[in-house]
């Protein structure tokens, strides 16, 4: 298995950056995961785009043109004969003394790893995930691909501790912005009390734009579903019928209980299992 570490392709277990990177040292730089599926990197575009937007916000310079890095993820996709799975790939301001402020000429440092992955378990799929809330602790500015996780280290370990699989995050007027590594939906009727609403917290500073998420924006619109992009508290998460989430991992995955509480009738819903198969289908 191999990595990739500035210009050079290296044996997995020999990947490795200076001490002084301010990635290492002060969390200063940026990351992406973009999906592999059936051999065929998801979006790759919308994520080469997201990762400039990242590195644009913070004036990192970007360590290579756009078509260079396009190159060597598919090398190192092709050196790794991954078919189903994940490249992750992180891009820091570079090494320099430790010092707050911007070094003057540092060169980004830029890595990549890929990971084979299993599909979603059929279990997990069948009973839907179980999930636990927690403060959102994190900075302001959520939409950039910040590699400071700290927080979100946090909540995903808490909710591991607790047996479920995500945490979702609120702020502190009891909304919900979204999961640890996630985007966060619910299903409810609509005012009418009939028509499904399928609502999603709206871009913003306060959320990561997740790719998976303007995907399942776009399908829906097509689909001509519901659609309504607006904050949703924890309260309201409780009493929809349907929840889930969204992420490059697992695309859509159903939730089907929250803080222990059980969403609707406690099985993953029919809208939210519509989507999941017309994003795979996208996806392919
Ligand atoms: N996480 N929100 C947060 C905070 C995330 O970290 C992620 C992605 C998402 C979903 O975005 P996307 O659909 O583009 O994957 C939402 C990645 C997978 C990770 O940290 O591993």
């Amino acid at each position: 298995r191999f990595c990739y570490v500035n210009g050079r392709y290296l044996p997995h277990a020999n990947g490795m950056v200076h001490i002084e990177d301010r990635g290492y040292q002060l969390a200063d730089g940026i990351y992406e995961v973009v999906p592999i599926y059936h051999g065929k990197l998801v979006d790759m575009e919308q994520h080469l785009d997201r990762l400039a937007y990242s590195l644009g916000e913070l004036r990192i310079a970007p360590p290579m043109e756009r078509n260079a890095l396009r190159l060597v993820m598919r090398e190192l996709i092709a050196r790794n004969g991954v078919t189903n799975g994940l490249i992750y790939l992180q891009v820091t301001r570079g090494v320099a003394p430790r010092e707050h402020k911007f070094p003057k000429k540092t060169k980004s440092s830029l890595v990549m790893t890929t990971k084979k992955t299993k599909p979603v378990a059929p279990e997990l799929l069948e009973k839907g995930a179980a999930i636990i809330t927690q403060r959102d602790l994190r900075w302001l500015r959520r939409d950039i691909k910040s590699i400071g996780l700290l927080p979100n280290v946090l909540a995903k370990q808490a909710a591991s501790e607790q047996g479920a699989f995500e945490a979702w995050l609120v702020d502190d007027a009891g909304y919900i912005t979204e999961g640890s590594s996630t985007n966060a939906w619910i299903v409810k009727a609509g005012p009418d009390g009939k028509a499904r609403e399928l609502i999603t917290r709206p871009l913003g500073h306060d959320i990561l734009g997740g790719i998976t998420r303007r995907g399942v924006v776009d399908l829906a619109k097509e689909q001509g579903l519901n659609l309504v992009q607006r904050p949703f508290s924890l309260e309201e998460a409780l009493s929809a019928a349907e929840a889930f989430q969204t992420s490059s991992s697992a695309f859509v995955l159903p939730v089907t209980s929250i803080d222990g509480k059980a969403i609707g009738d406690g099985k993953p819903g029919p809208m939210t299992m519509r989507l999941r198969e017309i994003y795979c289908r996208y996806a392919e």
